[in-house]
């Protein structure tokens, strides 16, 4: 009796050892598919630390192609500047993200404004916010001309 009993319990120790060690597996395996899944997922929701550009100062193109009452958009870091030269020849420069809804503003001729497309709103030459839904003036640049080339500098 004794006998039978050992060779039972002699078999049963090895089932549980192996369907432990497929637990096992199993988890680790569930554990990389969460990851690859979730990862992603928290890369996205949590975004990278990135500092602000550190766009200070960029060139607006050639001063002597920019005719009196009218603008340039010009790349300034990651959001556009506008240039603009006044009827009487003087150069201004804004950001061109509209206070708004952050639209690009543009130069209108016949209106001698900044206007903003999307939602009708208007800048004065000074970017001071005159109409429509933009709460608050657009962001003013220093313009300089150096050799023919316009220089649009954030103000300090
Ligand atoms: S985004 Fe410019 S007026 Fe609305």
């Amino acid at each position: 009796m004794p006998l039978h009993a050992s060779a039972g319990v002699v078999g049963q120790p090895a089932a549980p050892r192996r369907r432990s060690v497929l637990n096992w597996l199993l988890g680790l395996w569930a554990s990389g598919v969460a990851a690859a899944v979730l990862y992603p997922i928290l890369r996205y929701l949590v975004p990278p630390d990135v500092p602000e550009a550190a766009t200070l100062s960029v060139t607006g193109g050639k001063a002597s192609t920019l005719v009196p009452n009218s603008g340039r958009i010009v790349p300034f870091g990651s959001a556009p500047a506008i240039v603009i030269r006044t009827a009487q020849g003087d150069y201004r420069a804004f950001s061109a993200v509209c206070t708004h809804l952050s639209c690009t503003v543009q130069h209108r001729p016949d209106l001698q404004h900044i206007w903003c497309a999307c939602h009708n709103g208007h800048y004065d030459l000074r970017g001071r916010n005159i109409a429509g839904p933009p709460p608050r003036p657009l962001e003013e640049y220093d313009v300089n001309v150096r050799d023919d080339e316009l220089v649009v500098s954030k103000r300090s």
